[in-house]
């Protein structure tokens, strides 16, 4: 016991000890542990130096903050000397509590200036271009060919990527050596045949004709005073390779790209800078073509053994070619890495005929599979993805619509070797593989789950089983999905940045994983994507897709600056994006004088994927956009814009007005009267107070003329539970969470999902749609594309159930800027005996457990260091349950009290 505050968890715009950062005043922040209750920070001092022993001295530092009366811990910016590029800055944060005594040592932490903008690049854009190599061209079409979206290809070409290498002499021990590299494609850098980094599927998806991001390594370690060798595999990503479901590649360029430089320090202080030029040679190699959606095929025979070694012997390589500096922004990426984050053995593996072996991996993910094998030279093995199987057990591929997910690799005969592709991942459960030249084992497969390596931030278990499965499958989902942008889903070839989708998920993303930096680059490329006439696309990056601005796609861009400053309390982003907000909110306004969002919604999703119900469009495309004048008039306080907090809350009044006069009928029925449109007339506070009542009971009992089953599509799925939990009705809340009948989540465990599923009838839809149930095949196409493919069983987009039960469940939420105040109010009723979790917040965690006994609840409740929380506990004797805080105030069926930081032990009155 110390009693001190302590400093911990430093970061640098929300990364840890980030390498290569191009801001200026980047924003540090940290948090508070205490083994005490009650500990506050009342001032703060940071420091700032180009070495630890500098930092440790007080010497030479380049910025001394001065000690800070304040209470902050978060996002203060760097306001000293200016940094300078390629240079490392390490930092330390000392702090005092209320009482004035010093915190304990906060460890040392660091950033690294990235390498800047284009003036300080010598590196030049280099690339090869491969041929189609004809003996390994899959048959089939590229993609599903859409009267709406223009033909792709009609068959696949897919080219392998190029081969690159270059060597470098170095005669001198080395200082520092940091790499800054970027493709327009894909990368792989290899120094003397080893990996530089764990990274995969590098520099990740942007809209390459605008931003490129280049990553910042540093790779001392790699380099050896003499001869070394540097290798790249330059793959097409989603720059060159196919993208969207319509069979087009090439969508932002033809050929791949690459952006290497080297700044090396020798041991006499001197400098050796090596570049991407006409200096390096090409190849093609033993990858045949590597493509999303499609694949990879690896030739092991055509591997050039030392290709990336020193001393390989390149004279028959050809020449690179050189491409101009195109006019982009070319920034330093801040965001966590795609990498593997975990690893697994099937659960089965059968052989269900001679030469096919089919495995379970026991979990729908995203990623693919390591393969051992040992056999003769020109063995060729093939594996197929699938997440999903047919009646007869062989895979289900009909859901994947054009994408092959197939993976091909071509033994070279000299012993045990190892196949993982790079430049794919495939959405799957089950893996086919044809041609393993012994028997299959579990020593021989490895399951590799790839995505964002986002910090986890938060768990809970309930007495459910089923309920603490469907958080499980969430979390899936959202691994699936978060790749370099939240994509839809992990399999078909599809794999888009859809804003409605995020939309729905964005808040309940927040408390399973850190979205910080994740959010951050995803809204700067929102509003990169943003049209000419202010609308917010549908897809971001914009590519594919076309058409903008559809109701609950766009308004993601007003919803998730708003987040994250309730997260993690983020006003810069909003200062940052407000007028791309405004400009959206104009776009909307000046089609619409009426008040109704009738023009501008096309395409019009609607609630999309309701079950079996018809929400007119109109009617939600006006509560969402109401949602938008209220979020945005919330965002205007926090920037103390008073003229704009009157201008979006009269928006929303007259919105209301026009909305009730429109749409609610004389009974009191909303246009439609279907859930959805209680629910988001509800939430977007479209009611006189007379009305709520009326819109609650009237949801209520539309809940239950379906048997206490939803139909609502993720659109207003969204909001359903929340609404009903704020109006009093967490009781009709718990049963839809309960429910295992479709559609519900419970029914998608109960088939025996690991993940969330894109429709909630996926497996009936699945049977239907692919003629499996002997009913009439269906229509085929929709407006966007081929419904027949598009059933997939990993979709965050319904996930949302897991962040309520996070905010309501549990009962943590944000009431002031990122978790300053916090509000810890379980919902509590029948169905469930406890409930326990945490929630890492950016100001650190947030822990509550509630246990029912006899006729009682029992609450440990911890707060972080630093925080204050409103408490209400649900009390069946709010008067007696009193005594142990006379401070608290009494409420119907609940008491409110604050508490300070620290963990305590409290219990109420209750009987179920
Ligand atoms: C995606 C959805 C998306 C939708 C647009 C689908 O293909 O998977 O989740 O929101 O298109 O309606």
């Amino acid at each position: 016991m110390t009693g001190r505050l302590t400093p911990n968890n430093l970061r640098c715009e929300y990364l840890e000890n980030p390498m290569g950062i191009d801001i200026q005043s980047p924003r540090l922040s940290w948090q508070l542990t205490c083994d005490e209750n009650d500990m506050y920070q009342s001032a703060y001092r940071i420091q700032v130096a180009t070495s630890p022993e500098d930092l440790r001295s007080e010497t030479n530092l380049i910025w001394d903050s001065g000690q800070i009366a304040s209470s902050s811990t978060l996002h203060i910016p760097y306001e000293g000397k200016s940094l300078q590029a390629e240079k490392r800055y390490y930092w330390i944060v000392r702090v005092w509590d209320q009482e004035d005594r010093a915190g304990e040592d906060a460890p040392l932490a660091f950033w690294q200036m990235g390498l800047g903008n284009k003036e300080q690049w010598q590196a030049q854009w280099i690339g090869f271009r491969t041929q189609v190599d004809e003996t390994v061209r899959p048959s089939g079409k590229a993609g599903n060919n859409s009267q709406f979206f223009g033909e792709g290809d009609d068959i696949l070409n897919m080219r392998p990527p190029a081969y690159l290498r270059r060597d470098i002499d170095i005669l001198q021990s080395i200082t520092s050596a940091t790499l800054y590299v970027t493709a327009r494609g894909l990368y792989d850098v290899t120094i003397n045949g080893q990996p530089i980094t764990d990274r995969r599927l590098t520099p990740g998806w942007t809209d390459y004709n605008k931003t490129i991001e280049y990553q910042t390594y540093d790779v001392a370690q790699f380099l050896i005073t003499g001869e070394n060798a540097i290798g790249v595999i330059l793959a097409d990503g989603w720059y060159a390779g196919y993208l969207g479901p319509w069979g087009r590649r090439g969508i932002y360029g033809d050929t791949a790209s690459l952006l290497f430089q080297l700044n090396i320090t020798l041991e006499d202080g001197s400098q050796r800078i090596i570049i991407s030029d006409e200096s390096w040679k090409a190849n093609e190699g033993a990858i045949r073509y590597t493509e999303m959606y499609h694949g990879e095929y690896y030739d092991a025979t055509r591997e050039e053994i030392g290709w990336d070694k020193p001393g390989f012997n390149d004279a028959h390589w050809h020449s690179v070619e050189l491409f101009d500096m195109p006019d982009v922004n070319l920034q330093a990426q801040l965001l966590q890495p795609i990498r593997v984050t975990q690893q697994f053995a099937p659960i089965a593996i059968d052989e269900i005929e001679p030469d096919v072996y089919q495995t379970d991996m026991g979990q729908n993910f995203a990623g693919w599979v390591r393969l051992i094998a040992k056999g003769e030279a020109g063995t060729t093995i093939r594996l197929r993805f699938a997440e999903s199987l047919l009646p007869n057990g062989r895979l289900d591929t009909l859901n994947l619509n054009a994408a092959r997910a197939t993976d091909t690799w071509v033994l070279r005969g000299d012993g045990e070797e190892v196949f993982e592709p790079r430049f794919t991942y495939h959405g799957f459960r089950y893996v086919e593989i044809t041609g393993y030249p012994d028997t299959l084992t579990l020593d021989n497969i490895v399951g590799c789950v790839l995505h964002t390596d986002l910090p986890m931030t938060g768990q809970i278990e309930t007495s459910s089983p089923m309920v603490n499965k469907i958080i499980e499958n969430t979390l899936w989902s959202q691994r699936s999905n978060f790749y370099s942008v939240p994509t839809d889903c992990p399999q078909r070839a599809e794999r888009l940045g859809w804003t409605g989708d995020i939309f729905s998920f964005s808040s309940t993303a927040t408390y399973l994983m850190d979205c910080g930096a994740y959010y951050s680059r995803f809204m700067a490329m929102l509003v990169e994507a943003q049209s000419q006439e202010g609308a917010f696309s549908n897809v971001v990056p914009r590519v594919v897709v076309t058409a903008d601005g559809a109701p609950a796609f766009g308004d993601g861009g007003v919803y998730l600056p708003w987040l994250m400053y309730q997260q993690y309390g983020d006003k810069q982003l909003i200062e940052r994006h407000y007028p791309a907000l405004v400009r959206w909110l104009d776009y909307i306004a000046d089609a619409n004088p009426n008040y109704l969002w009738i023009e501008r919604r096309n395409p019009d999703f609607g609630d999309w994927l309701a079950y079996r119900d018809n929400t007119p469009n109109d009617v939600l495309a006006t509560t969402i956009w109401a949602m938008d004048a209220l979020w945005m008039a919330k965002m205007a306080s926090v920037l103390g814009n008073e003229q704009h907090v009157t201008k979006y809350l009269d928006l929303h009044k007259k919105i209301a007005a026009a909305f009730r006069e429109a749409y609610v009928t004389e009974n009191n029925h909303i246009k439609g009267d279907t859930q959805a449109v209680y629910v988001l007339a509800l939430a977007a506070k479209l009611l006189p107070d007379d009305l709520h009542l009326n819109a609650t009971n009237r949801l209520v009992q539309l809940i239950e003329e379906r048997n206490w089953h939803l139909s609502t599509g993720f659109v207003a799925t969204h909001f359903l539970l929340d609404v009903l939990s704020d109006n009093g009705r967490t009781d009709i809340a718990y049963c839809l969470l309960l429910q295992d009948t479709l559609p519900s989540w419970g029914y998608m465990v109960k088939q025996g999902a690991t993940t969330l599923w894109e429709r909630w009838d996926g497996d009936v839809e699945m049977r239907r749609l692919h003629g499996l149930d002997n009913s009439p095949r269906p229509f085929t196409h929709s407006v966007i594309g081929e419904l027949v493919g598009m059933n997939s069983y990993n979709h965050f987009s319904l996930g949302v159930v897991t962040g309520w039960l996070f905010q309501y469940v549990l009962g943590i939420k944000s009431t002031s800027q990122g978790f300053q105040r916090i509000r810890i109010e379980p919902h509590i009723t029948l169905g469930l005996a406890y409930a326990r979790g945490h929630y890492d917040s950016i100001r650190g965690r947030v822990a509550i457990s509630w246990h029912k006994s006899d006729d009682k609840l029992d609450f440990e409740i911890t707060i972080p260091s630093n925080i204050k929380a409103n408490v209400i506990l649900p009390s069946h004797n709010p008067e007696r349950d009193k005594q142990f805080n006379p401070e608290a105030s009494l409420r119907n069926q609940a008491i409110e009290f604050v508490l300070g930081s620290g963990t305590y032990h409290l219990t109420t009155t209750w009987h179920d």
